[in-house]
This record gives C-alpha cells, sequence and structure tokens, in this order.
C-alpha cells in the first residue's frame, strides 16, 4: 500500500459504521457502539480524522478538546488497518489534527493506554520525541477503582508544551 496515496479528511456522518468496522478489526480498542461512532464523525469532526486508500477506510482517529483546557487535544482512538501499519499514518493522522486552524491553540496532547498496549505508548513516545516536548504518566481510571475489575488500568499520557512549528515538522518526518 503506498502510504502517499491515501488521502486524509475530516470525517462525516456518512463514515460511521465504517468507522465501528474499522475499530472492530483493531484490537485491543474497544468496539464502541455504532451510534457513538456516528456522534465521532459528527460532532467530532474538526478534531478527528479519517484515512482513506481507494476509497476504503484504513485509518481513524477520534479526538476532542477539553471542554475546561483549550490548550488541550484529548486523542480518544487511533486505529489503522493491518496492511497500512508501520508507515508512518498513525502520527500523520495526528498531526493532521493538529495542525488544523480550530488546533493552533493547542500545545498540550492527552490520551490513555493500557500497560500492554506496546504499540500505542510506542507511537505516543514517538510524537513526543519528534515534538521535543516531555511525557508525563499517571493513572487517569484504575482497575479495581473506577472500571469495576473489569478493564485494564488507563494511564494517562500527556505530552507537551510544544508548538506549531515542531506540528509542522511532524507532518514531514
Ligand atoms: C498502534 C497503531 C495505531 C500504530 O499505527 P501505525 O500507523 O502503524 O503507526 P506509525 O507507523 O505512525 O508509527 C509511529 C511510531 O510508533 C511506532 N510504533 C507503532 N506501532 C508500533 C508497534 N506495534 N511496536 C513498536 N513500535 C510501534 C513506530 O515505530 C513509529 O515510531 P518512529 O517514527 O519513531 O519510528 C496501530 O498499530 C493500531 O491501530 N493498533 C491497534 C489499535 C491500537 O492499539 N490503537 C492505539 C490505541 S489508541
Amino acid at each position: 500500500m503506498n502510504v502517499d496515496k491515501v488521502i486524509l479528511k475530516e470525517p462525516q456522518a456518512g463514515l460511521g459504521s465504517l468507522v465501528h468496522r474499522l475499530i472492530s478489526r483493531c484490537p485491543p480498542l474497544d468496539a464502541n457502539s455504532m451510534y457513538c461512532n456516528l456522534l465521532q464523525t459528527h460532532h467530532f469532526s474538526k478534531t478527528s480524522v479519517a484515512a482513506l486508500y481507494q476509497s476504503q477506510l484504513v485509518g481513524f482517529v477520534s479526538g476532542y478538546v477539553i471542554p475546561e483546557r483549550p490548550d488541550t487535544l484529548f486523542i480518544w482512538q487511533v486505529a489503522v488497518d493491518d496492511q497500512a501499519r508501520g508507515k508512518g499514518l498513525a502520527r500523520k493522522m495526528i498531526a493532521e489534527i493538529l495542525q488544523r486552524p480550530g488546533c493552533h491553540h493547542v500545545n498540550y496532547l492527552e490520551t490513555s493506554i493500557t500497560a500492554s498496549n506496546v504499540g500505542s505508548w510506542s507511537l505516543f513516545q514517538s510524537l513526543a520525541n519528534k515534538l521535543e516536548a516531555e511525557l508525563d504518566k499517571s493513572v487517569l481510571f484504575d482497575r479495581d477503582r473506577h472500571l469495576d475489575d473489569l478493564h485494564d488500568t488507563e494511564y494517562l499520557v500527556r505530552i507537551g508544551p510544544f508548538d506549531q512549528f515542531k506540528v509542522a515538522s511532524l507532518i514531514n518526518q
């Protein structure tokens, strides 16, 4: 797959069911309801991105600017189809959101990751390195305290501060 031919765009509600199927193909991501994916592609489209290759959805990032902290973009889920992995697509999708006009005031990135998700830790550590920013880790949702012992602890990852100059350089790496 030639990643240079992948088109990145703001999602529209019409993609909701394709997002639902992509997330289902990308364990260990939690599959949300299709309704949730529709809301992501509708109300959160400005801070989400769809990656299309030959009209197929091969990647999706959902995110939102934290309402009380407009300087922080929270990345909800990152999904890249098997065939498209290892080509920098996850990094490019996050950079695409960060460089949009609505994110020009954003200089922190947050997400949450379970301890065993090696790919996700690698992705966000790599982003922190490329943005030349600190990566802080703390507990966000604890297995016993918040998750009824049904789901592994989610660690909050906070990266920043960074500036738009560094975001622009992310696209070209
Ligand atoms: C994790 C995932 C999103 C990575 O997507 P990707 O497009 O392959 O990632 P990229 O090619 O942009 O990689 C970015 C960086 O992360 C590293 N990385 C990504 N996946 C990795 C893995 N499984 N193991 C080790 N490093 C990994 C790359 O080496 C790269 O680092 P570098 O630029 O410093 O060399 C993808 O494997 C996926 O969808 N996994 C299943 C769902 C999931 O776990 N999502 C993340 C939770 S939010």
